[in-house]
C-alpha cells in the first residue's frame, strides 16, 4: 500500500505496526487546505434534531455541566468556553461520510463515526481519556492539545462527564486546520480551543466482551433447539419437600449442556450486531418509489449506492446489511461483495445479478437503504 499524507507519509501498514493501539502520532497537514465539511449553522441545525446525538458542555467557574441534545438553543458565540459535540455527522452529510471513509484502512467493523465539536475560546471537554482509538483532526481554528501517557486514570467523582483527577501533561501541540493527532485508547488528553474552533473526531468502536456476551445470548435464544420436557418417572420419595431434587438438577444441567455454538453462529451474530443501525437512525425510502421494472432499467444505467446510514458487511458466504443477514451463493456474492466494499456499483456490474439479488436491491431501495447512483 502506498504512503498516505493523511498518515504523515506512513503507509497504513506502517501506521498499524508502529502506532495503532501503541502510541500517539501528530501529523502536521494530514489534510492540506482543510476546509470544514459543515459550517456552524448547519452543525447547530443538526444538533437541534432528535435523530442526531448531540451534547452541550460548559465550564462555569470550574463547574462542568453537560446537556444532552436535541439542543434548541445554544449560548451566544461571543460567550467563552462552551463546546457543542455532534455525533454521527457522517450519517447525515455526504462530505462528512467521504472524510470518514478516508480511514477505511481500518475495517468498517471497527470504524464508528465522525463527531464534530465546535468550541468558543477556552472551550473543551476537560482532561480525560477515551476507551477507544481516536484521530483528532483540526478542521477550523486552533486547538491546543496537551496529552499524557500517565497511568493514573482516576476520575473526579460526581461530574457529569469524565474528568481526570490528576492530569499531568507531558506533551503539548497547537493544532491548526488540517493537522491531526492520533491517540491510542486510554491516553490522557485535554484540548482547549484558542478562539472559535472545530475539531473532528474519527472514532472507533470496540464493544466490551460483556456487551457482546449479553447480545450473543439473546441472539442464541432465537436459534437454540432443545426438544423434550423434564420428567421424573423414577421420582423417589423425599422428606424434604423444599429441596430441589438432585435428579432434576442433574438432568436439566445435562440438557442445557447441549446448547452449542460454533464459529458460524458467532459470524452471523457478529455481522448482525455490527451492522445494526444505532437506536436513533431512521431510514426514509423514496417518496415515490419506481416500480420494480423501472428500478431495474434505472439501475442498469445509473448503478446503485448504499445510503450514508447503511452498514454492509460480509464474511464468507454471509452478507449483513443493517442488522439483517443472509447466506448467498458464489454468483450473488460476486455482486454483493464489491457493493459492500466500494459502497457503489456501476450499472454494468449489476448485469449478471440474479433475480434474488435484484429483488433484494429493490427492497433496500424501497426501504431507503440504497439509492440509485
Ligand atoms: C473535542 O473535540 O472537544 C473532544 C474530543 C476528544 O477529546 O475526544
Ligand atoms: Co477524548
Amino acid at each position: 500500500m502506498k504512503k498516505l499524507p493523511l498518515l504523515g507519509d506512513l503507509t497504513p501498514a506502517q501506521f498499524l505496526r508502529d502506532y495503532w493501539h501503541k502510541k500517539p502520532l501528530l501529523i502536521r497537514q494530514a489534510i492540506p487546505g482543510m476546509k470544514p465539511v459543515v459550517g456552524f449553522d448547519a452543525l447547530a441545525k443538526m444538533a437541534s434534531e432528535n435523530f442526531v446525538e448531540s451534547r452541550l458542555i460548559t465550564n462555569l467557574d470550574g463547574q462542568w455541566q453537560m446537556q444532552h441534545g436535541p439542543l434548541a438553543e445554544l449560548p451566544p458565540r461571543t460567550q467563552a468556553a462552551w463546546t457543542m459535540l455532534v455525533q454521527g455527522v457522517n450519517l447525515v452529510d455526504a462530505s462528512a461520510d467521504a472524510l470518514l471513509r478516508q480511514f477505511r484502512f481500518i475495517p468498517d467493523a471497527r470504524l464508528d463515526d465522525l463527531m464534530i465539536s465546535f468550541a468558543t475560546d477556552g472551550g473543551g471537554v476537560g482532561p480525560h481519556f477515551d476507551s477507544y482509538d481516536v484521530f483528532l483532526l483540526q478542521a477550523q481554528g486552533k486547538r491546543r492539545w496537551r496529552i499524557s501517557a500517565q497511568k493514573d486514570l482516576s476520575l473526579v467523582e460526581g461530574m457529569p462527564l469524565k474528568i481526570l483527577q490528576n492530569f499531568q501533561a507531558d506533551e503539548e501541540y497547537l493544532l491548526e486546520p488540517g493537522d491531526m493527532l492520533y491517540l491510542p485508547p486510554h491516553y490522557a488528553h485535554d484540548g482547549v480551543a484558542e478562539g472559535d474552533c472545530m475539531t473532528y473526531s474519527i472514532g472507533f468502536r470496540s464493544p466490551s466482551y460483556q456487551e457482546l456476551g449479553e447480545a450473543f445470548l439473546q441472539f442464541m435464544a432465537d436459534s437454540i433447539d432443545l426438544p423434550g420436557r423434564y420428567a421424573d418417572p423414577a421420582l423417589e420419595l423425599s422428606n424434604k419437600p423444599a429441596e430441589i431434587p438432585r435428579h432434576m438438577l442433574a438432568t436439566i444441567a445435562e440438557e442445557l449442556n447441549k446448547v452449542r455454538f460454533d464459529e458460524e453462529d458467532v459470524t452471523i451474530f457478529l455481522g448482525e450486531y455490527l451492522s445494526e443501525p444505532k437506536h436513533n437512525v431512521y431510514f426514509t425510502g423514496p417518496a415515490k418509489p419506481l416500480t420494480m421494472g423501472r428500478f431495474i432499467d434505472s439501475m442498469a444505467k445509473r448503478g446503485v449506492a448504499l445510503s450514508l446510514k447503511t452498514q454492509m458487511l460480509y464474511r464468507g458466504k454471509h452478507v449483513f446489511i443493517n442488522g439483517e443477514s443472509f447466506a448467498v451463493g458464489r454468483a450473488d456474492k460476486a455482486v454483493l461483495e464489491p457493493l459492500a466494499n466500494q459502497r457503489v456499483l456501476e450499472g454494468a456490474a449489476l448485469a449478471g445479478a440474479s433475480d434474488d439479488v435484484v429483488e433484494a436491491l429493490y427492497t433496500w431501495y424501497q426501504d431507503g437503504w440504497l439509492e440509485l447512483g
